[in-house]
């Protein structure tokens, strides 16, 4: 049986933040036909309809079908304590976070919140993400578990800490190594699932602690290893003091083996020119997380500056972002680009979101972007989900106009229907 989505498409040809927005394809009466799970064609209503006469029709409108958006780098046990008032990163961290993530060595609070955490996320039309767990394991199989009843392609690790995290949020060398393998092996590679090999960041974890996982990582190639990187001018002080015979900030990853072509750096804003260039040199990827930036009082990440140099993912960071929304989340990259006098495209900031999120994840084969034999993870978007956004939107000349009132106001209200793997589950 084939879908058959009728509305506006938008999809990529090419990556905006080289070519611009002639990369970007827009359809204004498209269609998308999907069938077992995969999309099988993106073109002009009139041709499809006459190509897959039996179709089921998914008449939207006016609506936009666009690829469902990717989030690259998230704390699905930080839902409960979004929003949490006046600190910076440290700080936030001991009052807020760890407190919080305790509470996840209870496998039926881990439950609770997965469940919440992937209903918002579908809400806000996330179809994908990348998620730091807690150092208990049940919190990774509680993600594992929430995205394959979901069927979604999600990525997640069991964060290991082994030093600066309160007693009942520690483990050791070993058996952050020991339990990050069974994990991998139980969850890697099962269905659209894939594990991701995860040091918090390098203050909370010990030299010996970074080798171990360095020393999985190279059993495991594949994998993905996500950590962060240069958020805070304090705790790159804190880096320098733990580790004085480090270079920089990356070196302190590098020295142990996770510096690589698959690892995932959050934040990545008060960069060294010599980290620029040995990220660029691996093929790594970063992740922007713009409402966090803010939100915690981190920086102005250099979307110029490292986009030339490497992959970028976009990221809400919850709960240091400040939103499950990764419209919102555009919108925080634009006033940032703004104040460094760059004025990111409706077209880039909407392929930041999707197609470049699945660069930095390296599933830019399968998700992010609409094409024939991609997997069909869509979502449709109302460009007047609010009077005030219908009232812009309504005296806009073309459509990147028409869109940016709901990439800048919008929200979860936005988002009117959701694909996962060409199944409607919104
Ligand atoms: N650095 C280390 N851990 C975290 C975290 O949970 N959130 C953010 N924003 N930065 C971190
Ligand atoms: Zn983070």
């Amino acid at each position: 049986m084939v879908d058959l989505l009728l509305g506006q498409v938008l999809s990529f040809e090419g990556d905006p933040l080289r070519e611009g927005a002639a990369a970007a394809r827009h359809e204004a009466c498209g269609a998308v036909a999907v069938a077992e799970g995969r999309i099988v064609a993106v073109g002009a209503a009139a041709d499809l309809r006459a190509a897959y006469p039996a179709a089921r029709l998914h008449d939207y409108g006016q609506a936009l079908i666009s690829a469902g958006f990717i989030d690259a780098h998230v704390h699905y046990p930080q839902t409960a304590i979004i929003a949490s008032w006046g600190k910076r990163l440290i700080d936030w961290l001991e009052s807020y976070t760890f407190p919080e993530e305790m509470r996840f060595a209870d496998p039926a609070y881990a439950a609770a919140v997965a469940e919440r955490y992937f209903d918002l996320a579908l809400a806000h039309g996330t179809t994908a993400m990348c998620s730091y767990c807690t150092i208990h394991p049940e919190s990774v199989e509680a993600f594992f578990g929430a995205a394959e009843a979901r069927g979604m392609r999600a990525f997640g690790g069991k964060t290991c800490m082994d030093r600066n995290a309160p007693e009942g949020l520690r483990d050791t060398p070993a058996t952050a190594y020991d339990q990050s393998a069974a994990l991998l092996a139980r969850w890697h590679g099962r269905g659209r699932l894939s594990y991701v090999i995860t040091p918090r960041f390098s203050p909370t974890s010990s030299p010996e602690q970074l080798e171990a996982l360095g020393a999985l990582w190279a059993a495991h190639p594949d994998c993905l290893m996500q950590t962060h990187l240069s958020e805070q001018t304090d705790e790159i002080a804190w880096v320098k003091g733990l580790f004085p015979q480090a270079r920089d900030y990356l070196d302190t990853y590098e020295a142990f083996g996770l510096l690589g072509a698959n690892g995932l750096y959050g934040h990545a804003i008060h960069l060294e020119p010599r980290e620029i260039d040995r990220l660029a040199e691996v093929g790594a990827a970063v992740v922007h997380c713009p409402t966090s930036n803010t939100f915690i009082g981190s920086g102005l990440f250099d979307m110029a500056g490292v986009a030339a140099r490497m992959r970028v993912g976009l990221a809400t960071d919850t709960g240091g972002g400040s939103s499950f929304s990764m419209l919102r989340t555009m919108a925080a990259a634009y006033e940032i680009a703004q104040l460094r006098h760059m004025p990111l495209h409706p077209a880039q900031l909407w392929w930041l979101a999707t197609g470049a999120s699945a660069q930095a994840l390296g599933v830019a084969d399968k998700i992010g972007n609409l094409a024939a034999g991609m997997e069909a993870d869509l979502i449709v978007v109302d460009l007047a989900s609010t009077p005030a956004i219908a009232q812009r939107a309504a005296r806009a000349e073309g459509f990147w106009e028409a869109l940016f009132p709901t990439i800048m106001m919008g929200d979860d209200r936005a988002i009117t229907s959701v694909w996962v793997g060409g199944q409607k589950r919104r």
